[in-house]
């Protein structure tokens, strides 16, 4: 690769990151983090709230699952097989550890959620944005596929980052979300460079604009979605300040 292509690789690739909000962005992005610390703690009061919380994680992790293994791996060149093998190893262990924790709150976690209306709806708009933009790359569909995987990692980050700074080092729900937060930080990467991977330098500004435009719709999602998790916290969680 020369010095220019170089560079013109590295400025394309600068949208890999999530840019900071400005403006009404920056205003709704701090109501939902508020909004969602305090369904969080309400949440936590009740075991019925803890567990509501652990399923929606397996709900969303049973989702990146299937994704892996009905989209992704399908899909994907023989290089790039094994790591998607080993995504899927992690994301299985992650269900795996919801699951159990859930089994230790009760729950039998035979009966698996789906994801929620709100879910799916994004995910509908997401593939609607794949499929618009698979013309655009050599790679085709690869490379929507991974720059939705990298914002829903870095969605997930965000959340379990949140999480575990509302309940501290001491809950004992911390292990358990820090081992997983620890992973998605690494999956983050692993989708960044692969991007870096198989988007040409050429078709970098369309990886600006699809990135721009899934980051919108998950927007479009978070005042609502915070509202809908505070009305639950609300719910299970009563207004006592016990856990039961
Ligand atoms: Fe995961
Ligand atoms: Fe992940």
């Amino acid at each position: 690769m020369t010095v220019i292509e170089h560079r013109v690789t590295e400025q394309g690739f600068s949208c890999l990151g999530i840019p900071p909000a400005q403006g009404l962005g920056a205003l709704q992005a701090r109501l939902v983090d508020r909004i969602k610390r305090a369904a969080l703690r309400r949440l936590h009061r009740s075991v019925r709230g803890e567990r509501l919380l652990l399923r929606m994680y397996l709900a969303g992790e049973d989702a990146t699952e299937r994704t892996l293994l009905e989209e992704l791996l399908p899909q994907s060149p023989p290089w790039l097989e094994q790591q998607v093998e080993r995504h899927l190893a992690d994301e299985r262990r992650h269900v795996a550890l919801f699951a159990q924790a859930l089994g230790e709150l009760g729950d039998d976690a035979e009966s698996r959620l789906e994801p929620d209306w709100l879910s799916r709806r994004k995910i509908l708009r997401w593939q609607r944005l794949a499929h618009r933009y698979a013309v655009h790359f050599e790679q085709g569909l690869l490379v929507p596929a991974y720059a939705t995987g990298l914002c829903a990692e870095q969605m997930a980050e965000r959340v379990l980052r949140r999480h575990c700074a509302v309940i501290g080092t001491e809950h004992e729900m911390y292990p358990l979300l820090a081992r997983v937060l620890a992973d998605e930080k690494a999956h983050v990467r692993l989708c960044e460079n692969t991007l870096r991977r198989i988007v040409a330098p050429h078709e970098a500004a369309h990886l600006a604009r699809l990135l721009n435009d899934i980051r919108r719709v998950d927007a479009s999602f978070g005042v609502t979605g915070a509202l809908a998790m505070y009305v639950a916290g609300w719910v299970l969680g009563g207004v006592g300040g016990r856990r039961r």
